[in-house]
């Protein structure tokens, strides 16, 4: 079965095809970072305005990689949540027409189920049940994957995304959007014990996570040494914040693992390509003969494959959509 994934919750539209939920036969995506660069973050407005000149290119580029046409396929699937509201209506009305001039069915798929699905791309063994550590832009999730479509959030953030709490602590330090990406590559040249950090708690809830502090705590310090005259070693700096966002992360989800006895281990969402988590990780998983499944780098962050690897999974559990079909800025992953 091939289905068409379509992707445009951010600032990237991306399209791609894939077989039976796990072979991808053709892909493209059109990025709009460098513009939203000189803003310092998305701007809403300017994504869903080039979400709408890009999709058609990107949706045939990617079917020309495949070498298909839309009377091969057997399913559009689409981005519905969570996202930019105006970013996920492009790609869902697009997909709307599509499925109405095509006659191809029409499967919404949740954005963070789409990140998992890339571990499934990734990994051809790998197969529910097993626990995901979910970290995006938007979210941090700790996920038990009991099937393809039924989800379970074990812990999650109580406000900054783990990708946030990267984003924010390295505009505070002068590095471009989107910061994580630099500040994990500045992070290699650094000393990671230079700056000690606290590590947050959240009352009644020891699995989730908090990172506003971690973020406050960075400001705190380069404005005291503003206000000394001093100056810090950034790359020193981003050693150090790092190592707390990492093993704050890598902490919990260990832990989960041991409470719920589940040893198969995946990472999924931008944050996935962290160098430092990937390590973490693969050292500790490694020790405790837990089995841990990475996603490619090229599948770490929003691309259209995964939305077509789930949207496989969505519509064998019939998950099917009509005309009718809505977007949401937010939406619980549980839920689908
Ligand atoms: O999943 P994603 O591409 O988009 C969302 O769904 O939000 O995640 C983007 C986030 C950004 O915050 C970006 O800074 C972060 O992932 N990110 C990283 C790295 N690569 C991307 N954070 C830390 N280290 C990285 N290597
Ligand atoms: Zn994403």
């Amino acid at each position: 079965m091939k289905i068409l994934g379509i992707e445009s919750s951010c600032d990237e539209t991306a399209a791609a095809v894939v077989e039976d939920g796990r072979r991808l036969l053709g892909a493209a995506v059109a990025s709009q970072i460098p513009e939203h660069r000189v803003y310092g973050g998305v701007v809403p407005e300017i994504a869903s305005r080039r979400h709408v000149e890009n999709i058609i290119p990107v949706v045939e580029e990617a079917l020309a990689r495949a070498g298909l046409g839309f009377p091969q396929l057997d399913g559009l699937a689409v981005t519905y949540a969570p996202g930019l509201i105006g970013a996920l209506l492009v790609g869902v009305n697009f997909a709307k027409g599509l499925s109405l001039s095509t006659g191809l069915p029409l499967i919404p798929v949740h954005h963070l189920r789409g990140h998992i699905a890339s571990c499934y791309l990734s990994h051809a063994q790998l197969q529910p049940p097993f626990l995901c550590l979910v970290v995006s832009g938007g979210h941090s999730h700790i996920v038990a994957v009991e099937d393809y479509t039924r989800l379970r959030i074990l812990a999650q953030t109580r406000d900054d995304a783990a990708g946030e709490a990267f984003d924010k602590a390295a505009r505070a330090m002068g590095i471009p959007y989107p910061g994580g990406v630099e500040l994990d590559r500045l992070a290699e040249e650094g000393d990671e014990n230079a700056y000690a950090f606290p590590r947050p708690r959240v009352a009644g809830a020891p699995l989730d996570f908090s990172f506003s502090g971690l973020k406050t705590a960075v400001l705190n310090l380069l404005n005291g040494a503003r206000q000394r005259g001093e100056t810090i070693p950034v790359p020193d700096l981003c050693a150090s914040y790092r190592k707390a966002v990492v093993g704050y992360l890598v902490d919990h989800f260990l832990r989960c693992a041991r409470e719920t006895g589940m040893h198969t281990l995946a990472v999924a969402g931008g944050v996935s390509a962290n160098r430092l988590l990937r390590r973490e990780l693969q050292r500790l998983c490694g020790e405790a003969g837990y089995r841990l499944y990475l996603p490619e780098l090229s599948l770490c962050g929003d691309n259209g494959a995964m939305i077509a690897s789930q949207g496989y999974y969505e519509y064998q559990s019939g998950h099917v959509a009509g005309m009718d079909l809505n977007a949401y800025a937010q939406r619980s992953i549980e839920l689908g």
